[in-house]
């Protein structure tokens, strides 16, 4: 199986012996306590669950700068987005000390996660703004993705941490959430030996099935992960409880079995376009994935990125030899009427716009929610069922 990023073996930093993660937690209650921001508890979730290994911890402001700007650590390991802590106010925490991460994302605040403080930086104004424009390639605050990021503080904790539990993944999606390590396990288990990941953060339209489906076809692939975002979105996205069921819904009567593995990972969104695509490659790579499909704007919002900048960011920023998985680019894919199928509007030059059935996201919505649904060609009618009874309920 494909190894790693940057290492032998996952590092998973979820404290799995009992007796020392009892240890830990026992050792958390006389520590001092920080309430984390979401995106930094979707962090350490990530690296619990070895999605982020190699890495040990948050990252200091010296390696996030570096990330930010030239996608290397200080040590040269390739990295495409800072891994961090941010927080307000660090005015009780020293470095040297252990400090308890409790989540924000769960009820009564439990703790998640025990850190060694080894830095508290403050990010200058320029440093900021040059980080977020690096990774945003935008400084405007309506991104969703800047304001997430911005709205955290300006002081950076760096330091390994140790982690107690998958917040709220585990208990919420006990069918879907999965950690990299189980994702190796079952595709081990399987037989899989070449893997196709599709990463999704929507409900899969007819579009996105025939994706699966060319990339298992033309890679001669052994499977596809489903492998679909499970933390925070913006407002509008659909719930993740809702896309679940649509997917395995779309999965159970199209799909051979045990030809597609439906999961999900706890990250909030990023809406970082080509960078986060980066990132998807990165941890696939972890979970033993060969191949990462990237379409379309791949995690892009608005107008902001170019509909292939999730492609070409691979060519232009990604040394040949910094990951092992390799990307299977779609171009832009939708039914035509003339073929009676969906296909990539590369393979279809004679065709002329007409020739496809074409649905805006917005016209989709509005046709879910007026009970109305889209047309066979763009959405499978029992896909179509959850997503509208999801709308008429809102
Ligand atoms: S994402 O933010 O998680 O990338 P989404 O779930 O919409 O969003 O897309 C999942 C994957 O399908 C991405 O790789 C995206 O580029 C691709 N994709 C979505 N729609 C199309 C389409 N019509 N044509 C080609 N690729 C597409």
């Amino acid at each position: 199986m494909i190894k790693p990023h940057g290492s032998e073996q996952l590092m998973p930093l979820y404290v799995a012996d009992d007796s020392e993660r009892a240890a830990l937690a026992v050792e958390a209650q006389n520590l001092t306590a920080i309430t984390i921001s979401s995106a930094a508890a979707a962090n350490a979730v990530m690296l619990a669950a070895g999605y982020f290994t190699p890495l040990t911890g948050y990252m200091n402001l010296m390696d996030s700068l570096s990330v930010a700007q030239k996608l290397h650590t200080v040590d040269g390991l390739f990295w495409p987005v800072p891994i961090v802590n941010l927080v307000e106010n660090a005015s009780d925490i020293e470095v040297g000390q252990r400090i308890a991460l409790k989540d924000p994302n769960v009820e009564g605040n439990p703790v998640l996660a025990v850190m060694q403080i080894d830095a508290i930086e403050s990010v200058s104004d320029a440093q900021m703004d040059s980080m977020v424009e690096q990774i945003f390639g935008t400084l405007d605050g309506n991104h969703p993705g800047v304001a997430a990021f911005r709205s955290q503080g300006n002081i950076m904790l760096s330091g390994a941490i140790q982690v107690l539990n998958y917040s709220y993944f585990q208990a919420d999606f006990p069918d879907t959430y999965r950690t990299a390590v189980e994702i190796r396990a079952e595709m081990e288990s399987l037989g899989w030996e070449k893997a196709v990941a599709f990463q999704t953060r929507n409900p899969m339209h007819r579009a996105h099935e025939e994706l699966c489906r060319m990339a298992l076809e033309d890679l001669g692939a052994d499977g596809c992960l489903v492998h679909m975002l499970l933390g925070k979105l913006k407002p509008g996205d659909i719930p993740a409880d809702v896309r679940d069921a649509s997917i395995r819904k779309m999965v159970e009567l199209y799909f051979a079995p045990n030809s597609v593995m439906v999961t999900g990972y706890g990250f909030d969104m990023l809406y970082a376009g080509p960078r986060e695509a980066v990132l998807h490659a990165v941890f696939r790579q972890n979970c033993g994935c060969t191949h990462l499909i990237v379409g379309r704007d791949h995690a892009g919002v608005g107008d902001y990125y170019g509909a292939f900048d999730a492609q070409t960011i691979f060519d232009e920023k990604v040394p040949a030899d910094a990951l092992e998985i390799e990307i299977y680019n779609a171009d832009h894919t939708a039914y035509s009427k003339k073929l009676d199928k969906v296909v990539m509007m590369k393979d279809a030059p004679d065709h002329s716009k007409e020739d496809f059935v074409l649905l805006s996201g917005t016209k989709v919505r509005e046709m879910l929610g007026n009970g109305i649904a889209p047309p066979p060609e763009f959405s499978r009618p029992e896909v179509a069922k959850i997503l509208m009874d999801y709308y008429q309920s809102l």
